[in-house]
């Protein structure tokens, strides 16, 4: 197929209807997406999962609880694997809807139950000691993995349910002790976890959970701290010695295979953790300084984009460092032709727009969404990223050379009528060829990415700036998009978009601060403003309303 598109291409350009190059696109393989989405797949997973457990309760140690009767121990170990299932499906849908995840989830929770199964033979063996059996068990090692990929629901899911199952591999005397220290292990791991920014931090984790450990081992008695005093003081010294190093060792070096691994799970599972994300916001990267040295403008526009994005997207919760990052990128098409753009022109030079048709100039404009998507691609960006340059204008109207268009027109029929125009010639102003081809946000990043993209925009030609203008214009601008429909497809909920439009007001307000002109009864017109007394004079006149799409 390449081969005979090639040649169409080539044939194309011979007759100069085509420049011979082709556009790339972003799109998943045909097949691995038919196994995401697969329902078969996705029971099949399941069962394996539901079966994994009930075999591995089956083959647990001679001393656990079913021990006697292994068959009814495997059938609890169903049970509570169909239990886990049902939760899972029911309350991490985010989670679950790809097949991928249900493997990252499932089988960690797996491997987590096979490592515990693994301990306590070693521990029957002689090989551990007995008595710190449970020291040598990774208890963050699910919980971690899954907290730091998948966030904190899936982390605690994983801490109860290898906590569950667990309970069935080890000796009948210890099921309490274990439950309490893995439950406990896993739960305080994936609060520690919570929004881990730097590697370092994974490891002060792994330190702070070796020490809850050691601490609730100490309280259960497996460390006995008075006896050190005693008769035999060095062998129980050396006891608590090596209690105390098991115990934080292993949780130590958990965190830091955990640490090490996640590159691999994120290329694995097509996820980005807040980590990769703050290391991917280095300003170094090619595209962008290419950007800051042909596009000035256009880079200092995503800068203030991305801050207004990163705080907004903090106050709701959802990614900020992603939103600082896309929002870096979300403009790199404009470096294919940087002067179309009003933010790299400089007074004194020629608009190149003056010499171009309307239409024209809006297909230049709405291209670099395409040519965007083109350099993520060639410059194998995160895929988030070329989602969001493919969803910051939505399928919304360049509506200033939409206008300039329309006056045209006017302006034909107005000679038409004259008689000084042949009716025939009259352009043709169409709605649907001065719109973005899409599509619409359809993540509360995108969303915050493609508001604050326009407020910054409209910012710049804010007149005298005063607070109650600024607060003006960002709710002008969302009001405008949602009108538009373009946030139809987004999950932000109204009271998420209000906490945003404060962030903005609040961001965009601080930067303008400079600028700002506080006059001596703004009280009193904020005070309006929340009465919902505004006139629209309120609004600067600097926002041109969308039309309400049809
Ligand atoms: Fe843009
Ligand atoms: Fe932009």
């Amino acid at each position: 197929m390449g081969f005979f598109d090639a040649i169409k291409r080539w044939r194309l350009a011979q007759k100069g209807l085509s420049s011979g190059k082709k556009r790339r696109i972003h799109s998943e393989n045909a097949l691995v997406q038919a196994l995401e989405d697969s329902i078969w797949v996705k029971i099949s997973l399941y069962a394996t999962f539901a079966v994994g457990s009930g075999v591995l309760v089956l083959r647990a140690s001679p001393d656990t609880t079913f021990a006697l009767d292994p068959i009814k121990g495997a059938l609890y170990g169903f049970i509570i694997a169909i239990m886990a299932i049902v939760m899972f499906q029911v309350s991490l849908q985010a989670s679950c809807r790809r097949n991928s995840r249900v493997v990252l989830v499932l089988g960690g929770v797996i491997v987590h139950l096979m490592v515990v199964r693994l301990i306590m033979g070693l521990a029957d063996l002689g090989t551990i000691p007995e008595i710190f059996r449970f020291f040598f068990v990774p208890f963050a090692l699910a919980p971690m993995l899954h907290g730091v990929l998948l966030g904190r629901a899936v982390g605690a899911f994983s801490a109860i349910y290898v906590t569950l199952i667990g309970c069935l591999l080890v000796p009948q005397s210890e099921v309490l002790p274990f439950m309490i220290l893995s439950m406990v292990g896993g739960i305080s791991c994936v609060l520690l976890t919570n929004q881990v920014r730097k590697r370092s931090q994974l490891l002060r984790t792994g330190i702070y959970v070796g020490l809850i450990t050691l601490l609730l081992g100490i309280i259960l008695g497996r460390l006995d701290v008075i006896s050190i005093f005693g008769t035999d003081s060095i062998i129980q010294l050396q006891l608590l010695a090596m209690g105390s190093g098991a115990a934080v060792g292993t949780a130590v070096l958990t965190a830091l295979i955990i640490s090490g691994l996640l590159p691999i799970f994120e290329g694995l599972f097509h996820l980005t953790t807040d980590i990769s994300w703050l290391e991917l916001s280095d300003l170094n990267h090619k595209l962008l300084r290419q950007m800051q040295l042909e596009a000035p403008g256009t880079f200092h526009h995503s800068l203030v984009v991305a801050a207004l994005a990163e705080a907004a997207a903090e106050n709701v919760q959802a990614n900020a460092p992603m939103c600082r990052v896309c929002a870096y990128f979300h403009d790199v098409g404009k470096l294919k032709k940087p002067g179309y753009f009003i933010e790299n022109q400089t007074d004194g030079v020629e608009n190149p727009h003056d010499t171009l048709t309307p239409t024209m100039s809006a297909l230049i404009i709405i291209a670099h969404v395409k040519d965007g998507i083109d350099l993520a691609v060639k410059y194998k960006l995160n895929p988030r990223i070329i989602d969001v340059i493919q969803e910051h204008h939505g399928d919304s109207l360049v509506y200033y050379f939409y206008r300039r268009a329309q006056d045209q027109k006017r302006t034909e029929l107005e000679k038409v009528d004259r008689g000084l125009e042949n009716p025939e010639d009259l352009p043709v102003v169409e709605e649907k060829n001065f719109r973005y081809p899409g599509t619409r946000p359809s993540t509360r990043e995108s969303g915050i990415i493609a508001l604050a993209d326009s407020i910054e925009s409209a910012s710049r030609s804010l007149q005298k700036p005063t607070p109650s203008k600024i607060r003006a214009l960002v709710d002008e601008i969302v009001r405008s998009k949602i009108n538009d429909g373009q946030l139809d497809d987004c999950p932000l909920t109204l009271r998420e978009l209000a906490i945003v439009k404060d962030s903005f007001s609040n961001t965009l307000r601080s930067m303008l601060h400079s600028r700002i002109d506080y006059p001596k009864d703004d009280s009193q017109a904020a005070k309006r403003l929340s009465n919902n007394e505004r006139s629209d004079a309120n609004a600067g006149g600097q926002v041109i309303p969308m039309p309400k799409r049809a």
